[in-house]
């Protein structure tokens, strides 16, 4: 497992282990360097976005019974706050699990850019075709966000995403 992790960063200590292997000092201090050393960092983004709550194969009727305001026929907005939070230990070069610069900028220009200001169920390829709730949305950035997010992070990965629609009620998605 430690042995996998390392080959994985390509870490300088590397060298140093293979080819020492006498030096069990510093073997031991790198296994332990990633016991109890999991950290999970967030980043925060905010976007507006319009929707509604519509199921076409129900009556009016029914749409507002289950959806309520939120199958209002000409739409209605939210100030929707996306956390996503990268999971990993941080690198011995950086101290970093995860840049939150780099993560901003991809957050930015792969989801917010999409969303912000938008219409949910006719302005948003990733969107088309499906309900526009929060749940559908926050898998729809899992799916976007996961691939991309490894190329900037050495021992991190993408644990969850976590989306406000209002202050009081958010979705979590793990990628299960
Ligand atoms: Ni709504």
């Amino acid at each position: 497992m430690i042995m996998m992790i390392y080959f994985r960063g390509k870490n300088k200590l590397f060298s140093s282990i293979c080819f020492h292997k006498s030096n069990r000092l510093d073997f031991t201090i790198f296994a332990f360097s990633f016991l109890k050393n999991m950290i999970y960092v967030s980043r925060q983004e905010h976007f507006n976005a319009a929707h509604k709550l519509y199921n076409p194969a129900w009556s009016k009727e029914k749409n507002f019974e289950v959806f309520g305001p939120c199958a209002n026929e000409n739409w209605h907005g939210h100030n929707f706050e996306l956390i996503v939070t990268v999971k990993g230990t941080p690198d011995p070069d950086t101290g970093f699990v995860v840049d939150l610069k780099k993560l901003s900028t991809l957050i930015r220009a792969e989801v917010i850019e999409q969303l912000d200001h938008k219409n949910l169920n006719v302005d948003v390829p990733f969107m088309k075709g499906k309900m526009a709730s929060t749940e559908t949305l926050a898998k729809e950035i899992w799916k976007i966000l996961e691939p991309k997010i490894q190329p900037i992070t050495r021992f991190g990965k993408l644990h969850s995403v976590k989306l406000y629609e209002t202050p009081r009620n958010y979705v979590e998605y793990f990628g299960e």
